[in-house]
């Protein structure tokens, strides 16, 4: 069994100090075996911000693994922007943008969907390449059959129950049937400040398919499960949704998704998937 904590869109620079000093407290009290943390960790890419959200990590006792999200690279500096675009980031969060963590349980993969231009007004919006899913597939072939496999990204990789046609992550269907032909059973991702949980069916035609929103979140061996998390503590909230991060169980090929709201002075559960009120709500 292995406990998860996903933390996303932390977005130093714009944080409710309650809202951090209570992240940190529960994730050290929760004491979770990895924290996966899905970008935004700052609002511009200053330095900062970046020292704010390095102090952050650097007080959370369990090990972290992150890539990064649009915001962590400089919307202003422009020749920094495409000639180094994660300086700040390899400096002040990780060396690796796709880092791999790996133990006796599970194996999380994580993917660089950041996009330094685009052919676009919008460069905020994430892309995976063909490359990047080659390289992935080759990755997951390489892992012991046995492990239970994530794949992280800032991106969405499904749209939310509410909005079909909300912009996911650019080539999100050919990423998510290359993840099932490998056996992924969870893919996290923030971005858009919103939590849900969504399960993919595989489809014949090698399409993968929203079929069922699950009220537990629950993803069997055969299907993968789409995990969004909200802003952990972040004052950009979307949708009247509270900060809040999802606390994730993995056991027997399983994957479980508890949603933690905050509000205002501590963390509960969110009564169902979902949902914004607590669980111990009237
Ligand atoms: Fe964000
Ligand atoms: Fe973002």
């Amino acid at each position: 069994m292995r406990r998860i904590a996903h933390i996303s869109d932390l977005h130093f620079g714009r944080t409710d100090p309650a809202a951090v000093e209570g992240l940190a407290a529960e994730l050290n009290r929760d004491r979770p075996d990895l924290v996966i943390a899905s970008g935004d960790f700052t609002m511009r890419a200053h330095i900062r911000e970046y020292e704010e959200a390095r102090a952050f990590l650097a007080r959370l006792t369990a090990p972290v693994i992150a890539v990064p999200g649009n915001h962590d690279i400089t919307p202003f500096r422009l020749w920094e922007r495409f000639l180094h675009p994660f300086r700040r980031y390899r400096r002040y969060i990780a060396a690796e943008t796709e880092p791999l963590f790996q133990d006796e349980e599970i194996a999380v993969l994580c993917l660089n969907t950041v996009r330094t231009w685009a052919p676009e007004r919008d460069w905020s919006q994430g892309k995976i390449t063909r490359a990047q899913i080659r390289r992935t597939e080759a990755r997951l072939a390489a892992l012991p059959p046995q492990l239970f496999r994530i794949v992280v990204g800032h991106h969405p990789f499904m749209p939310p129950p509410w909005d079909e046609e909300a912009r996911l992550v650019g080539r999100a269907d050919e990423a998510l049937a290359a993840f099932q032909r490998h056996g992924v059973g969870l893919t996290l991702a923030g971005h858009l400040h919103r939590g849900y949980s969504r399960v993919v069916m595989p489809q014949p035609s090698g399409e993968p398919k929203a079929e069922i929103d699950v009220s537990e979140a629950r993803a069997s061996p055969q299907h993968l499960l789409a995990v969004q998390a909200g802003s952990a503590t972040s004052t950009r909230l979307r949708g009247n949704e509270p900060n809040a991060y999802n606390r994730i169980r993995i056991e027997d090929g399983v994957a479980t998704v508890q949603v933690r709201l905050w509000t205002g002075t501590d963390w509960c559960d969110a009564a169902e998937s979902g949902s914004t009120r607590c669980a111990t709500e009237e």
